[in-house]
């Protein structure tokens, strides 16, 4: 089976790691949360995989093929595509442009399938094509987002905070989109403020602490053992 693979990834940032020695595994098909509290290491941790930062041990492999430190085009093609915290859209283009700039290094039918692909899952967007990015409320904003990831038809999908700044509605509007693009067979990694919503979507869950992976499981156990988030969140402050 398809896996993403982080073993002992350690990322510094201004001259200490703030991720150390993690390990996740993230599975095709399936969506897989990563909690923990401000500060923990989360967005160092996709931005490292991403190939945004530069981790110094540790490795990162899809179905197998190395590409720690990779550059982030590299990664991308080889099937990985990264929403970063706070991703924000091209504002004075319209929607439809900003989908056309995420399709640009795509082959033209490649371009047109994976269009095709994010008109099914955001329909809403269709009627909004023409219009200026910065017009879309935030949870089409949101969407639009998503979208730009997910026209290249990635193998996997790191999502860092879904919902920030999201009315709790349109939360509730993303959360079978996420799992129709699990359940086509996507890996998705999904980092989310509301442990609810990432343990009712995820299969297994990670929570990391202070740049340490803490905790591994099923979110069905991670649902029963509230204690464990709880630690994790309150050893923060
Ligand atoms: N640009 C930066 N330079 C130096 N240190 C940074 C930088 N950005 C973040 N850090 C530090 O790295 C550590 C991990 O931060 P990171 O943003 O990865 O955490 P996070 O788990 O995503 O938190 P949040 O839930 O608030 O988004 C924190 O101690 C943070 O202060
Ligand atoms: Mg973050």
């Amino acid at each position: 089976m398809t896996v993403l693979s982080i073993v002992d990834l350690t990322v510094p940032r201004g001259g200490r790691p703030v991720v150390q020695d993690a390990s996740l595994e993230i599975p095709a098909g399936q969506v897989t949360a990563l909690l923990g509290a401000n500060g923990a290491g989360k967005s160092s941790l996709v931005l490292a995989v991403g190939g945004i930062l530069r981790p110094t041990g540790g490795s990162v492999r899809l179905d197998g093929r190395d590409l720690t430190g990779r550059r982030p085009e590299r990664i991308r093609r080889a099937g990985l595509a990264v929403v970063p915290e706070g991703r924000r859209l091209l504002p004075d283009l319209t929607v439809e442009d900003n989908l056309r700039v995420a399709t640009f290094a795509l082959p033209p039918a490649a371009a047109r399938a994976g269009r095709t692909r994010a008109h099914e899952l955001f329909p809403e967007l269709d009627k909004r094509l023409h219009i200026a990015a910065a017009s879309l409320s935030g949870g089409e904003q949101q969407m639009l987002v998503l979208a730009q990831a997910l026209v290249s038809q990635p193998k996997f999908v790191l999502i860092d905070e879904l919902s920030l700044g999201l009315a709790p509605v349109v939360v509730q509007r993303l959360i079978p989109t996420i799992r129709a693009v699990a359940g086509s067979g996507v890996g998705v990694l999904l980092i989310e403020q509301f442990a609810t919503v990432a343990l009712g979507l995820a299969q297994r869950a990670y929570v990391m602490d202070r740049g340490r992976i803490r905790y591994s499981g099923t979110a069905d156990e991670l649902r029963d053992a509230p204690e464990v988030l709880h630690s994790a969140y309150l050893s923060q402050t």
